[in-house]
């Protein structure tokens, strides 16, 4: 039984290490590691639909509350997993196709995707220090850039 499981570990971990762009992003194996490309692309959708209802939340915090205390720890949580250190792993070469809105581009592009990641935590970056210098004007105008950024990656490399 542990023999087993052991193996599947160890299978999931020498197909990972063959999906070439993953190479880069987790040489150490650290991140979620996925039995399959299908399990990636969910993974990777729900967690994409957490880090929206996230950026959402946020919005309430800072511009309908004015609550830099109360965003702190969802700024965190946000900066962890809206990053490509997170979210690249999960985009296994060639995942794409049924039941993924992923484009094939990204796999040709792969580092200028990588660099729609990096922005991304740029943005998310900025709008944590508006938010610890409790200007919330600021703050608004930080989310807007924030969801440029999802959006310019978006109308590139998702259907
Ligand atoms: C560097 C590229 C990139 C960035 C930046 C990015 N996304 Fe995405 N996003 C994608 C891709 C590619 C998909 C399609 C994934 C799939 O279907 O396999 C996607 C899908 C989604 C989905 C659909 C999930 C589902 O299946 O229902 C949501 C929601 C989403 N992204 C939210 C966001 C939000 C919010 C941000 C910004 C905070 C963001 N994304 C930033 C590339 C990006």
């Amino acid at each position: 039984m542990l023999r087993k499981s052991l193996m599947a570990v160890l299978a999931a971990g020498s197909i990972l290490a063959l999906a070439g762009p993953l190479q880069a992003e987790s040489p150490n194996g650290e991140g979620p590691l996925f039995e399959n490309p299908r399990e990636a692309v969910t993974w990777r959708r729900e967690e994409l639909k957490s880090i929206e209802r996230l950026v959402r939340q946020l919005r309430f915090d800072l511009v309908n509350n004015r609550d830099a205390r109360g965003a702190e720890p969802r700024l965190a949580e946000l900066a962890e997993r809206a990053s490509g250190e997170s979210l690249l792993p999960a985009f296994i070469e060639g995942s794409h196709g049924r039941g993924s809105e992923a484009r094939p581009l990204i796999w040709e592009e792969w580092e200028a995707f990588e660099a729609g990641f990096a922005d991304l935590e740029a943005r998310v970056a900025a709008l944590r220090e508006a938010a610890e210098a409790e200007d919330y004007r600021l703050a608004t105008r930080e989310l807007s850039d924030l969801s440029l950024s999802c959006r310019s990656c978006h109308r590139r490399y998702r259907y």
